[in-house]
């Protein structure tokens, strides 16, 4: 029989698409279905539900191999902006002495300890939890036990983990990312929370995004997904009139920004499939 692997906040599948490739069953939870949405296929053997990842109760997952999780990054990646408004956010929370605004902040993160807790208590033995967030979490959940690129991993990291070298390396927005007018901004670099994730390519981005009225030529993510014909200032494109283009700007709810949000997020191969083989190796041990 396969093992069974849990994918909280499973997205685009990407920790899935490794675990699938490496012999698992894939149960994806998830308040939405990301690749229904943009048309993208689900890998092979993954099972989505859509149900919110609080609701969970870990005595589901007793017969779980390893469970992963992606919580959203968004609110960790704004507070680590130098900007005024991000920097009050987080002295609001620090000032909060009840601890409450930091227990809501870290509500989602939290959960997934929970269900490995509630899991591991049900099984009668120790069920593996890998967690992924961007750098800027850290302040708020404490230091990362390994990062490949600007994937921070929590929780039960294998202690071999691949070369950095192999990792996707980009200049962080959560640390290191700074508004096109600031001194230190490096034109480029991304334009929203996940952009940190931007992969290198031809000594750009992956992503390459550009701060707006720069000229960005990169791959567009949108027409890697569905097919479309590259090239081209995608991303003015994009700005202007969306896809299809409308007259619709590619706002920060438009479906584009949406789809490429989630691509920027969605956990690299390398990765996903090491930790996969990592944990295969020794449930089969065990
Ligand atoms: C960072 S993305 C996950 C990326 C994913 N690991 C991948 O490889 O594509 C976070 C996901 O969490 C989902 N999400 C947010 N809040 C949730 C909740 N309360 N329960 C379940 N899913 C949630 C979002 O819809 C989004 O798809």
């Amino acid at each position: 029989m396969k093992p069974l692997a849990i994918d909280l906040f499973t997205g685009l599948h990407g920790w899935a698409e490794g675990l699938t490739a490496e012999g698992y069953d894939v149960v994806g939870f998830d308040l939405e279905d990301m690749c229904g949405q943009f048309g993208v296929p689900r890998p092979k053997h993954v099972h989505l539900v859509i149900q919110d990842v609080l609701t969970l109760h870990g005595s589901q997952f007793k017969s779980a191999a390893l469970i992963v999780a992606s919580p959203p990054c968004q609110e960790y990646s704004y507070m680590a902006m130098p900007w005024t408004k991000a920097k009050a956010k987080a002295a609001a929370i620090r000032a909060d002495t009840t601890g409450a605004a930091l227990e809501r902040l870290n509500r989602l993160f939290n959960a997934c300890f929970r269900i490995q807790r509630e899991a591991c208590e049900a099984a009668g033995r120790h069920v593996p939890l890998v967690v992924e967030n961007v750098k800027g979490a850290q302040p708020w959940v404490g230091r990362a036990r390994w990062n490949f690129g600007s994937f921070y991993l929590w929780g039960d990291v294998p202690a071999l983990m691949p070369p950095a070298a192999a990792a996707i390396k980009v200049k962080t927005m959560g640390a290191g990312w700074y508004p096109p007018d600031h001194p230190k901004h490096v034109p480029g670099l991304g334009f929203n929370t996940h952009a940190e994730r931007a992969i290198k390519n031809n000594g750009g981005s992956r992503f390459n995004i550009g701060s707006p009225g720069q000229k960005v030529t990169g791959k567009n993510p949108v027409h890697e997904l569905t097919g479309r014909k590259q090239g081209g200032d995608w991303f003015a494109e994009a700005r202007k009139g969306g896809e299809g283009g409308t007259s619709a700007s590619f706002g920060s709810k438009s479906p584009q920004r949406k789809m490429a949000s989630a691509m920027i997020a969605k956990i690299p191969l390398p990765l996903s499939r090491h930790i996969a083989a990592t944990y295969a190796r020794l449930s089969e041990a065990a």
